[in-house]
């Protein structure tokens, strides 16, 4: 069986790895799918946010990253998915992913199983990331080696 991980990644988390990880542990293989909330501005590029989240993800078996244009729907079919796996922090992430699971659901029929995010990573959030980082803070414990290298560089030439 397939899943489909989607997220905007701005950037990636160890919070979102965790959840990739645990989606793994379910699923033969996951595909992550980069897209963007139309109504959210960004700091990294989309081929940045797929790159990183590619170098994050690569030590894990069975894992690939693709980017998300179109409709989420759309994606799943086109690569085969049989199911949509999410993160939700609390209450009102469920909220919002419990919305989107059904217009899915209703779009094509695909279900979406929505995991808890691991406790050691609840406060964490990509929001809260970019502006640690943006603001001269270190963002190291929160995310990927990797990413912590880009945000240190970005931070180098502002
Ligand atoms: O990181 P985010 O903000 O939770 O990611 C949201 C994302 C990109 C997964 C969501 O906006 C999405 O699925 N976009 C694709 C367009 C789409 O299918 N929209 C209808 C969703 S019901």
């Amino acid at each position: 069986m397939r899943a489909v991980v989607p997220g905007s990644f701005d950037p990636i988390t160890n919070g979102h790895v965790d959840v990739i990880r645990r989606a793994r542990a379910i699923f033969d293989e996951v595909v992550v799918a980069v897209g963007a909330n139309s109504s959210k501005k960004y700091l990294f590029e989309p081929t940045e946010r797929l790159e990183l989240v590619r170098a994050a993800t690569a030590d894990i078996e069975g894992v690939t990253a693709d980017p998300l244009t179109g409709l989420l729907t759309d994606f799943c079919r086109a690569h085969g998915a049989d199911a949509i796996v999410k993160g939700a922090r609390g209450a009102v992430d469920f909220d919002f992913e419990v919305g989107m699971a059904r217009m899915n659901h209703s779009l094509t029929g695909i279900e979406t199983v929505i995991l808890p995010a691991a406790a050691q990573w609840s406060y964490v959030s990509s929001t809260l990331v970019r502006e640690i980082a943006t603001l001269g803070g270190d963002a190291t414990p929160y995310v990927p080696a990797v990413v912590a290298r880009r945000l240190a560089t970005r931070r180098a030439h502002d």
